[in-house]
């Protein structure tokens, strides 16, 4: 199985995973220091699915799941909106998953949240500069 993990983690969170060539719409918030933290915890579950230590992967799954991803007061685009209501419930499952002690299920789950990420970056993400 450690394969597949570090295949999807890697896909999701390469440089430059951004398929767009055109510039997408501008967001009217900065969403960069919020990616940070869910870059960090999204590693950090990988590596407690492969040691086996679904508490700490919970507590991660928790803190992307109350991130936001849409910042009080602010309006973006409709299909950002989207796209962070679609992340929040995966991010929802797999914390879920991981509470039942679930490792089977919470993996999919993970997998799943990951291309949650590359849907959002391959419409709102720039090419990294
Ligand atoms: C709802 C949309 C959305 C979702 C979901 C999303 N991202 Fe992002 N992410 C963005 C946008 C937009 C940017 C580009 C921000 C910029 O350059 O101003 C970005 C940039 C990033 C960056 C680069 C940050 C920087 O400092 O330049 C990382 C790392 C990142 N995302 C990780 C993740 C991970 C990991 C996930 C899933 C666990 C995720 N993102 C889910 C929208 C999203």
């Amino acid at each position: 199985m450690r394969w597949i993990s570090w295949f999807v983690v890697g896909s999701a969170l390469a440089a430059g995973s951004c398929s767009s060539l055109e510039a997408p719409p501008a967001l009217p918030f900065d969403i960069r220091p919020t990616m940070t933290g869910l870059r960090v915890d999204a590693l950090a579950i990988a590596r407690a699915l492969e040691v086996g230590d679904p508490t700490a992967a919970a507590a991660s799954a928790r803190r992307l799941e109350s991130s936001a991803l849409v910042p009080n007061g602010t309006t973006p685009p409709a299909e950002y909106e989207t796209f962070a209501t679609g992340f929040t419930s995966s991010a929802r499952f797999l914390r879920q998953a991981l509470e039942d002690d679930d490792t089977p299920r919470a993996r999919i789950a993970f997998s799943q949240m990951l291309q949650r990420c590359d849907a959002c970056h391959d419409q709102f993400r720039a090419t990294p500069r």
